[in-house]
Order: structure tokens, then C-alpha cells, then sequence
């Protein structure tokens, strides 16, 4: 698929409900998002544990689009083959992970899925200049990774900016992910963004049998991100 920075909307399954995730992610794609967030933790570099690569092996089959997939996992190499023989096309790993962030970026290019580069809260963007001829995404996470329901921190907005600005016209998206709703989205999207993950935004108020409010939620998102 040719690059476009216009808007897309990634539903987070974090947000979803754990004992039906086929239907969630069948129900959210139908309803119109663009891409499908996964969300990877291991309980030592989030304090949080959710999946591995059996699940999104699971996943596969009811995700027709793009499986998005956010490794908050240290050491990130030794699981790479697995998640990308698991399906997933995009597979984001964080500059905190390792020390050998350049080689895991190429790693995950030569495995055939798109890298993507996560940055936390707390983390600046000295390296960053230097990875960019190896990445496809770059994430910045606007709450400290863990946990959805979390508040956007507005600090970020500026991280947002500079990160454009150091993208230029590469074929690069920038993903905001966490704490993102119809309120702050239109102040992200000026800022430099194109590829919004939400989820506690998204998976209010629907269920996989009624998923109506899933698409509400998804179009209202994407108006405000577009306005
Ligand atoms: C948080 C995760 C996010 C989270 C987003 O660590 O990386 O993807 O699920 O959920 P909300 O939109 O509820 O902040």
C-alpha cells in the first residue's frame, strides 16, 4: 500500500474484552478501523502482562487489515522471529528496550514487517535522527506505557512537533498512543500525527453483538482528528 499521512484510527484490543478478541477485532475492523493495536507487555519493562506471539497467531485470521503490534517487552530480540511468523506486519519496539535498538529495527525489516520505534514519556530524541532510514512508524507513547483509561500528557504535543519536523517528507507515520480522545485528537493531528491509537475512546459503550457504538466512536474520533 503506497504511504499516506491522511488520518487512521487503531483501535487498541487492551480495551476490548480478553474472552472474545476475534470478534472484537472482526467487529472493530467492520466498523471501520484502519489498523488493529495490539498491545505487548511482559510484566518487566510495563508493569503489566497481557500476550505473546500465540495470540497474535490467534489474532490472524480475524484481523483482515494491519496487525499493529506494540512490543513493551526487554529483551525485545529473542521474541522477533515469533511475532512476525505469527502475522503481525508491524512490529514497534522501544529505544529504552536495549541497547542494540539499530540492529532490532533491522531485524524486524529483514523478518518482512514494518519497524516501528517507540519512545516513552520520559525519553528525548537524541537518537532518533540516526534510526530514521530503518523505521517505517514512530510512536510516541503519551501516558507511561501499562495501562489504558490513562490522561494524555500534554507535554507531549511538543515531542509531537519536533518529531515531524525531523521526519519531513519521509515515508514515516507518527502513532500517538494513549490517553487519546475526541477532545485532544485534533490538537494531535496539528501537531504531526496521522495514526491514532485509542482504546478505552473506542471500546466504551459496544460489545462484538453490538457494535454500533464502536463505529460512533471510530467516526467521531476521525472527524475530530480531521478537523
Ligand atoms: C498503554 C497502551 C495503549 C493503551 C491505550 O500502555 O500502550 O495502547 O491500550 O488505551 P487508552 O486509549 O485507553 O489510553
Amino acid at each position: 500500500m503506497p504511504f499516506s499521512r491522511s488520518v487512521k484510527i487503531a483501535p487498541s484490543i487492551l480495551a476490548a474484552d480478553f474472552a472474545n478478541f476475534g470478534a472484537e477485532c472482526r467487529a472493530v475492523e467492520q466498523q471501520g478501523a484502519d489498523w488493529v493495536h495490539v498491545d505487548v507487555m511482559d510484566g518487566h519493562f510495563v508493569p503489566n502482562l497481557t500476550f505473546g506471539p500465540a495470540m497474535c497467531a490467534a489474532l490472524r485470521p480475524h484481523i483482515q487489515g494491519v496487525m499493529d503490534v506494540n512490543l513493551m517487552i526487554a529483551p525485545v530480540e529473542p521474541f522477533l522471529q515469533a511475532f512476525a511468523k505469527a502475522g503481525a506486519d508491524h512490529l514497534t519496539a522501544h529505544l529504552e528496550s536495549g541497547p542494540h535498538i539499530h540492529k532490532t529495527l533491522q531485524t524486524i525489516r529483514a523478518l518482512g514487517c514494518k519497524a516501528g520505534l517507540a519512545i516513552n514519556p520520559g525519553t528525548g530524541l537524541d537518537a532518533v535522527p540516526y534510526l530514521l532510514d530503518d523505521i517505517d512508524l514512530l510512536v510516541v507513547m503519551t501516558v507511561n506505557p501499562g495501562f489504558g483509561g490513562q490522561k494524555l500528557i500534554p507535554a507531549m504535543l511538543d515531542k509531537i512537533r519536533a518529531l515531524r519536523a525531523m521526519v519531513a517528507d519521509r515515508p514515516i507515520h507518527i502513532q500517538i498512543d494513549g490517553g487519546v480522545t475526541a477532545d485532544n485528537a485534533a490538537a494531535l493531528t496539528q501537531a504531526g500525527a496521522d495514526v491514532l491509537v485509542a482504546g478505552s475512546s473506542i471500546f466504551a459503550g459496544g460489545s462484538p453483538g453490538n457494535p454500533a457504538p464502536y463505529g460512533a466512536n471510530i467516526r467521531h474520533l476521525r472527524a475530530a482528528a480531521n478537523a
